[in-house]
């Protein structure tokens, strides 16, 4: 077969003939499949008690007027980065940014810098009346050599004494709770994966680390030669090291297994003129955490909808693979309870934030190929996050099942639980015994309102004019349950590679350019260019025109997509998309480009969006439009 490239006008009465004959199905139930989903759930949300902020950075601006207590006070817009809870659920482990500390030899003098504190839940303070407790403040030098920064997903183990914050494990060798717990009796040790053959040097960089459940392994992150790779390891104290930076205790990644392999089924396979998709093929792009009975590692990796960024959970030993999220909009942060049956998640569902470009469901995952990094990064404006806490049960959106907002109370006022400017951070946390969820927030700032921006900047009404705040979250219908120990992982991910220090990492093969049928699997077709750049260093064009395509016999699609790709930076995208295309079927759903089409740029870390032209989505008659430029 010949693929011909029809004029836009025969398109149009292509399209316009599918409208009239297409009728929305009833005789399929949108939810036929899914379980019955939950009962909303009463949800009580709480802010805790933080430090004092400091009215400035100077030195001894945190002055007994400030903090009667003199034990510190923390930055107006500190990045609180709260973290799990302590195995007696009374306490969460946080990360803050303490200023404005006297000069030593004042005693206060150590509350100064990022430091690891454990926050009290249940509306107690300590001794000294305070409801936190700084672990890693006053910790002498010689008991840190060799850390980095104390920064960020602060996950304590379940030993009561041990707390993973930024690459270091801080050790207070006691329950940290206790007054046992001291800055003497406290080590932070680095963690250091080594990547040299000959085991020498600093190690590689790691980040977006996170604790198995059985507490002896470790999942994390890298950006590496062949993009953003991700590892599963054990990690192993190791208190006399001979070889490696730093020579001191620390804490060694070993037996390393890559969230990847050359031998298993891509995404996009094509056999002959054919191209098919697999979404649940196995292809790890940000590795997120462990479901809590271990046995499953989420991920960030393909879409199954086109421009809709959902999550995947992934069996560490059979490589199975499970969809979590449908719902359009950005998911990123996800913790699942101890019994595994549901999820707290990140989203930006239903803050129309990516609706534009994701509204329209079921539409194959094509310009994707070329485009998803861009898409997702639509989804912050700066510093800004359109993200809020979701509870979501194990099987995860189905049908017409989209989970509860965990902040749902309030009037929406500033300051309120719901208030749409505090936005979600990284991680929200089970208690272990299920009936409480922790997370964090920050207010939106300039840039990303005032000044030009439509929306203009509120002010906080957080103590001191703070514009981050942890909330607690308890769910007040629920038994605590106990959560048994999660039994201990095998070092062996069959669906992975083994990693040796020093080895060239595998990765996957390029696309060749060329055109392809696409065929639905229930009906019609869409014919795919993929066209090569101009230096034909890789694909820079995704063409699609779409025929009766439809994947489930439910919903139809009609029309074309035609977006190019191509770096600015490094990091920098700019994209070309033109786009009308028509779905039938649970809604009635357009996207078109306007005159022109659309074209915008994004950096994929610092999500600025700025744009020319339009791209409008319209479900059922309600459209959703891009953002503002720089908004
Ligand atoms: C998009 O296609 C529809 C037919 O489905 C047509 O009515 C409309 O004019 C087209 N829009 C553009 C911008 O081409
Ligand atoms: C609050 O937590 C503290 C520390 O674990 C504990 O000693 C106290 O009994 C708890 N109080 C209440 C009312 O739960
Ligand atoms: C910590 O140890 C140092 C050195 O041994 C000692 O001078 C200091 O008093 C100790 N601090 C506490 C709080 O025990
Ligand atoms: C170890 O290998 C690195 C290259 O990875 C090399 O630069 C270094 O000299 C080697 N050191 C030793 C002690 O062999
Ligand atoms: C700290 O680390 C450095 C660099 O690895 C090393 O030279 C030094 O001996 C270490 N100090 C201690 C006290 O372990
Ligand atoms: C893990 O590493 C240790 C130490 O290198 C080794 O003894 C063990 O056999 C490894 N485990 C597996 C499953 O390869
Ligand atoms: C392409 O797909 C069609 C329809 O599914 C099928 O009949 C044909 O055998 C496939 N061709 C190849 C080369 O896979
Ligand atoms: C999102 O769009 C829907 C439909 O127009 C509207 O009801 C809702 O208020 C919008 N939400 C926000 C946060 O703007
Ligand atoms: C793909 O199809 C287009 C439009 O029909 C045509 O111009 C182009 O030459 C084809 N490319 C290849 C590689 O066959
Ligand atoms: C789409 O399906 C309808 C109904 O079967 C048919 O009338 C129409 O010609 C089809 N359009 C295309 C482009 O195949
Ligand atoms: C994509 O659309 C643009 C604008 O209509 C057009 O100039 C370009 O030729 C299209 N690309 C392909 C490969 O069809
Ligand atoms: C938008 O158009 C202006 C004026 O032509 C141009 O300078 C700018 O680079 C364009 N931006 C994008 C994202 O296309």
């Amino acid at each position: 077969m010949r693929f011909q490239h029809f004029g836009l006008e025969t398109l149009v009465s292509l399209i316009f003939l599918a409208t009239h004959v297409y009728a929305k199905p009833d005789s399929n139930d949108i939810n036929a499949g899914c379980p019955t989903p939950p009962k909303f759930e009463s949800i009580k949300v709480v802010e805790l008690g933080l430090p004092p902020v400091s009215p400035s950075n100077a030195v001894g601006a945190c002055s007994s007027s400030i903090n009667p207590h003199r034990s510190g006070c923390i930055d107006q817009t500190s990045q609180t980065n709260s973290g799990n809870f302590l195995p007696d659920g009374n306490h969460i482990v946080a990360t803050l940014n303490f200023v404005g500390a006297p000069a030593a030899p004042d005693p206060a003098s150590i509350y100064s810098g990022l430091h690891l504190v454990i926050i009290r839940t249940n509306g107690t303070t300590f001794k000294n009346g305070d409801s936190w407790k700084c672990i890693t403040c006053g910790v002498p030098a010689s008991q840190m050599n060799g850390t980095t920064a104390l920064d960020v997903y602060p996950q304590a183990f379940r030993d009561g004494h041990r707390v993973l914050v930024g690459n270091n494990i801080v050790d207070g060798h006691a329950a940290l709770e206790t007054d046992a717990c001291t800055p003497n009796s406290t080590w932070i040790y680095p963690i250091r994966w080594n990547v040299a053959a000959n085991g020498t040097g600093a190690g590689g960089s790691i980040r977006e680390l996170r604790i198995h459940p059985d507490n002896v392994h470790l999942g994390f992150n890298a950006f590496t030669a062949v993009g953003e790779s991700s590892f599963f390891s054990r990690l192993s104290f190791n208190p006399k090291p001979t070889i490696g930076d730093p020579i001191s205790a620390r804490y060694d990644l070993d037996n390393v297994t890559m969230f990847f392999n050359s031998g298993n089924s891509p995404e996009y396979v094509i056999s002959g003129k054919n191209l098919s998709i697999n979404p649940y093929a196995i292809n790890v792009g940000e590795f997120r955490g462990f479901s809590k009975t271990g046995k499953e590692a989420y991920y960030i990796g393909p879409t199954f909808e086109s421009d809709n960024i959902d999550m995947t959970a992934i069996d560490l030993t059979t490589g199975e693979t499970r969809r979590i999220t449908q719902y359009p909009g950005y998911i990123d942060p996800i913790d699942a309870s101890f019994d595994d049956q549901w999820q707290v998640i990140l989203d930006t569902r239903f803050t129309n934030r990516t609706d534009f470009m994701d509204g329209m469901r079921h539409v194959p995952p094509l310009n994707d190929i070329i485009a998803v990094g861009a898409a997702a990064s639509i989804r912050n404006n700066g510093a800004r996050r359109y993200f809020q806490p979701w509870l979501l049960n194990r099987n995860g959106d189905c049908g017409t099942y989209y989970g509860q907002r965990i902040n749902a109370e309030g009037d929406g006022s500033n300051g309120a639980v719901n208030d749409p400017n505090w936005n979600g951070m990284a991680d929200p946390r089970w208690s272990w015994d299920d009936t409480k969820i922790s997370y964090w927030q920050t207010l939106v700032v300039s840039p990303a309102c005032g000044g030009s921006n439509p929306l203009p900047c509120p002010m906080s009404t957080a103590q001191g004019g703070r514009t981050s705040r942890i909330m607690l979250a308890t769910l007040t219908n629920r038994k605590p349950i106990f959560s048994p120990q999660a039994a201990e992982a095998s070092d062996v991910v069959p669906w992975g590679t083994p990693y040796t220090p020093g080895m060239t990492l595998p990765s996957s093969s390029p696309l060749p350019a060329g055109n392809y049928t696409l065929h639905g699997k229930s009906s019609g077709y869409a014919s795919v260019q993929l066209i090569e750049n101009a230096a034909k260093t890789g694909l820079s064009t995704v063409v699609a025109n779409y025929y009766n395509y439809s994947d489930d016999g439910r919903n139809v699609l009609n029309g074309y997509e035609n977006v190019t790709a191509g770096a600015l930076t490094t990091t920098t995208e700019k994209l070309d998309w033109y786009s009308n295309l028509t779905s039938h079927g649970d809604t009635y759903s357009t996207k078109v480009t306007g005159p022109g089409g659309f074209h915008f740029t994004i950096d994929l870390f610092t999500n600025i969006f700025d744009a020319n032209g339009t791209l409008t989505t319209t479900v059922d008659g309600v459209a959703y439009k891009q953002p503002y430029n720089f908004a």
